[in-house]
């Protein structure tokens, strides 16, 4: 079954086609980075008028790609939530329009279970295990840091989530303090291999068992960066501060993640471990697990999984196919009669 994925719920155009829900035929993103650097961040009309222009091009490219034309395509999947609503709709439209003309079932996909299901997607073609059930994941992105139990497709325990800011944000508006590039998280693991991780002290929020918080460690790091501001306006922070801070806040972060991650994992006798969402691309996040799992589990240890192939962690629309298709797969009478979908900016994960 070829799933056409359409996802446009932030700054990222994207269509994909995903076989059987594992099998990745074409990823095809327009990213927008370049365009928000300027402002620092994403400015939603912007994005949505961007999504306009690309969405025609980009589904022509994932087709090409995957070698198929229009008609192959078995099912429609699409991000309608959470997100901006304004580049939501674009998505949305493109997807409806395409499920009713081809007249193809329409699956409506939450954001984060897309990223959630990335770790479905085959990376390697000698790569044939199946995820197992109970999965400890951890989604850590822009706008998302949560903490699940995930018992199986479509059943998700909530454990805990952040109180403030997510990780992602928390990453881009640190690195804006140290004068580094948007998007934050890349430019901070960049600066910080030249840094000390313990060069500052900083702050871990350890707050409820299962919860997070990242407000305090910004409000440090901004104290931090006003100490080391040069006397004279025009001179810029020294490039060793820059590098030390960095690598103390990346560390700060990514420890209370993994720390919370593995105690989780311990308690909940998950099977396996799940970093999902745009922090999962950093490597000292996935370090710092994998040497806690090696600590922490001397017996039976937790598979560990992320996607190798960044394009997956970040947003993208072949995971918004692969969780349509195990949605489709739960329930196809459901999504076999043309509906209209709702974008809704606020969506929360509902259980199927
Ligand atoms: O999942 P995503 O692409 O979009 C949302 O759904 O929000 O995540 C974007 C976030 C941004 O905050 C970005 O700074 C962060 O993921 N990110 C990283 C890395 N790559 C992307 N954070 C830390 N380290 C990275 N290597
Ligand atoms: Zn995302």
């Amino acid at each position: 079954m070829k799933i056409l994925g359409i996802e446009t719920s932030c700054d990222e155009t994207s269509c994909a086609i995903v076989k059987d829900g594992r099998i990745l035929m074409s990823n095809v993103i327009a990213s927008q980075i370049d365009i928000h650097r300027a402002t620092g961040g994403v400015v939603p009309e912007v994005a949505a008028r961007e999504h306009v222009v690309k969405i025609v091009p980009v589904l022509n490219e994932s087709l090409k790609i995957a070698g198929i034309n229009l008609s192959e395509i078995d099912a429609v999947a699409v991000t309608y939530g959470p997100g901006l609503l304004s580049s939501l709709l674009i998505g949305v439209n493109a997807a409806m329009t395409l499920a009713k003309v081809l007249k193809k079932p329409l699956i409506p996909v939450h954001h984060i279970e897309g990223h959630i299901y990335a770790n479905w997607i085959l990376q390697s073609a000698k790569e044939i295990d199946v995820p197992k059930f109970p999965a400890l994941v951890l989604t850590v992105s822009g706008g998302h840091n949560e903490l699940i139990l995930w018992e199986e497709h479509g059943r998700y325990k909530f454990l805990g989530a952040t109180l403030d800011d997510a990780a992602g944000e928390a990453f881009d508006k640190v690195a804006r303090l140290l004068s580094l590039q948007y998007p934050g998280g890349p430019s901070i693991q960049r600066a910080a291999l030249k840094g000390d991780p313990n060069k500052y002290k900083l702050p871990r929020a350890w707050v409820t068992k299962w919860d997070f918080s990242f407000s305090g460690l910004k409000t440090a790091m901004l104290r931090l960066v006003q100490e080391h501001l040069p006397k004279i306006k025009s001179k810029k922070l020294k490039e060793q501060f820059i590098a030390d801070a960095a690598a103390s806040f990346q560390e700060a972060v990514c420890e209370v993640l993994a720390i919370k991650t593995i105690n989780a994992a311990k308690k909940y006798k998950a099977k396996e471990i799940h970093l999902a969402g745009g922090v999962s691309a950093n490597s000292r996040l996935r370090e710092l697990v994998r040497s806690l799992i090696n600590e922490q589990f001397p017996h039976n240890k937790p598979t560990l999984r992320y996607c190798t192939d960044l394009k997956l962690c970040t947003d993208n629309a072949a995971m918004i196919a692969t969780a349509g298709y195990f949605k489709y797969k739960k329930s196809p009478s459901k999504y076999k009669k043309w509906k209209s979908i709702t974008s809704d900016p606020n969506l929360k994960i509902l259980q199927w």
